[in-house]
């Protein structure tokens, strides 16, 4: 029986209490998880093992949200963070927690998830695949600039006037215009954050403003660095508002002196209002239009907007999970669902009689078909469509493209609309491989899929991003008879 004392104190417990807390837990997106009774705290940053001090910042009936305020018992799998950023930056979120930790966790996600979510009560995820490299695994980030530095807590009294300068760097988590000044991003090659320092040296330098995210006025937008990790390639964006000749003859002159290896150079515009790095019209200053990055016997061109993984070591040790679980005896017919720029479709190509793409942007496709062609492979046809819709004739898919044995799937985070599932489930591959970057919408999808036809076999975390919450794994499904 619950103790009524016990019960009033946690319904006295309100916002602005201090508390101290014993972690026991790390939630879903990877905030701290400690109890007050049945009362369910979530702490940014708080690790399991720790006990903390904490404010209470938000209180609900059944949960609470808190601010690590210090810590008092530290944790034995708690390390030393590369990145002085860290904690500040929406970047990373376990830069403190020991690597082999992090791989436990995102396991331990990927099952409660499936359970939860997916009614799959017994089933155990195979351990999480770490990454090759944990920490300059990111062969693209995108920075922003704006005029307003986000600034520690503790060194506000310092600042004593208004901020209008020119920062570029990553978005505060929870802040959308408020910028860290990155000096150096551990997530990047070491040349890159050298990059973003001769970048914002020459931004500022040019006494035009960078772009304010409120009131949208400003010059300076976004920076866009993509460095391969398997060929020397590297591509520089610098993204304005606006097109000015002289100022990109400049830009063009210093990076040329200070990264004679840069492969390809860019100045583009955008008038978007998001925060989203897109450039709308490019001006190649210099080099190639797209680097070239190579995955297993592939080489792949990418272009400056199109979507590549980004952690290429770990996505070849990924696509390797992929290519098992499909079990090709070069005989079947295969379906990529969500291709993108046909990766996937030209990895398991090798094995495959043929493989089928399908993908909704025409760009992706556009470089689908670019890359098949560049490494000669002749047995993959790309289709440009919405799947939501594209899959349901049965017939015209069979008539058109052939029964297919395999389908690997790999939706965007929101997952597979029901009307795909349905039509899967019409088509009934022998196995389906799918890959999800979000186990909230994969338990959700291989739910449905399961309910009578298929069942799991089993499901691989892969790391892709080392020291960030997300988790992809794949998933291996097969027909029941
Ligand atoms: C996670 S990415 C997969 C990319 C690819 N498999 C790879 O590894 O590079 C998801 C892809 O699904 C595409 N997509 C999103 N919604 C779609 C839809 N309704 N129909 C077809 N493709 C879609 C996106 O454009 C994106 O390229």
């Amino acid at each position: 029986m619950k103790d009524p004392v016990e019960d009033k104190a946690v319904a006295a417990i309100k916002r602005g209490d201090l508390l101290e807390l014993q972690i026991d837990d790390l939630a879903f997106g990877g905030a701290g998880v400690g109890r007050v009774e049945d009362l369910v705290v979530f702490v940014e940053q708080a690790l399991p093992g720790q006990k903390v001090l904490v404010r209470i910042v938000k209180k609900k009936k059944s949960f609470a949200e808190a601010r690590l305020l210090q810590v008092l018992a530290h944790s034995p799998h708690q390390t030393e963070p590369q990145c002085r950023h860290f904690g500040q930056c929406g970047g990373c979120a376990f830069q403190h927690l020991a690597y082999e930790q992090q791989l436990a966790f995102k396991q331990k996600q990927v099952e409660e998830t499936m359970r939860r979510l997916g009614g799959f009560e017994s089933l155990q995820a195979l351990p999480t695949l770490p990454s090759p490299q944990v920490y300059h695994y990111r062969n693209k980030m995108e920075f922003s600039f704006s005029p307003l530095q986000w600034i520690p807590a503790e060194l506000l009294g310092q600042q004593t006037a208004e901020d209008a300068g020119i920062y570029l760097g990553l978005h505060v988590k929870g802040f959308f215009d408020k910028i860290i000044d990155v000096a150096t991003c551990w997530l990047l090659p070491p040349l890159a954050s050298e990059v973003v320092g001769a970048v914002r040296e020459f931004a500022v330098a040019s006494g035009k403003p960078a772009y304010h995210a409120r009131n949208h006025e400003g010059f300076w937008r976004f920076l866009v660095i993509r460095q391969a990790q398997n060929t020397p390639d590297l591509m520089v964006n610098l993204v304005a508002s606006e097109y000015d000749e002289a100022l990109a003859q400049q830009f063009k002159k210093m990076m040329h002196a200070r990264f004679p290896q840069i492969s390809s150079l860019y100045y583009s515009t955008t008038q978007n209002l998001s925060g989203v790095a897109y450039s709308e019209e490019e001006y190649l200053l210099s080099g190639n239009r797209c680097i070239n990055e190579k995955l297993g016997p592939f080489i792949f061109e990418i272009s400056s907007n199109s979507f590549f993984q980004t952690n290429t070591l770990q996505a070849q040790r990924l696509y390797d999970v992929v290519a098992e679980y499909a079990q090709l005896q070069s005989v079947e017919n295969v379906f990529d669902l969500y291709c993108g720029a046909g990766t996937i479709s030209l990895y398991v190509s090798q094995t495959a009689r043929h493989v089928t793409g399908f993908e909704s942007v025409a760009a992706a496709i556009a470089d689908a078909r670019r890359n098949a062609t560049l490494n000669g492979v002749e047995n993959c046809t790309f289709v440009l469509g919405d799947l939501r819709d594209g899959l349901s004739d049965t017939q015209h898919i069979r008539t058109h493209y052939g029964q297919p044995d395999v389908c690997i799937i790999d939706p965007p985070r929101g997952g597979m609309h029901p009307k795909t599932v349905e039509a899967l489930l019409r088509l009934l591959p022998a196995r389906i491989v799918h890959v999800s970057c979000n186990p909230a919408t994969l338990a959700r999808d291989v739910k449905l899929l399961c309910a009578n036809e298929y069942h799991l076999e089993k499901i691989q975390p892969v790391d892709m991003f080392p020291h960030t919450a997300h988790i992809e794994a794949v998933a291996l499904l097969q027909r029941n008879h």
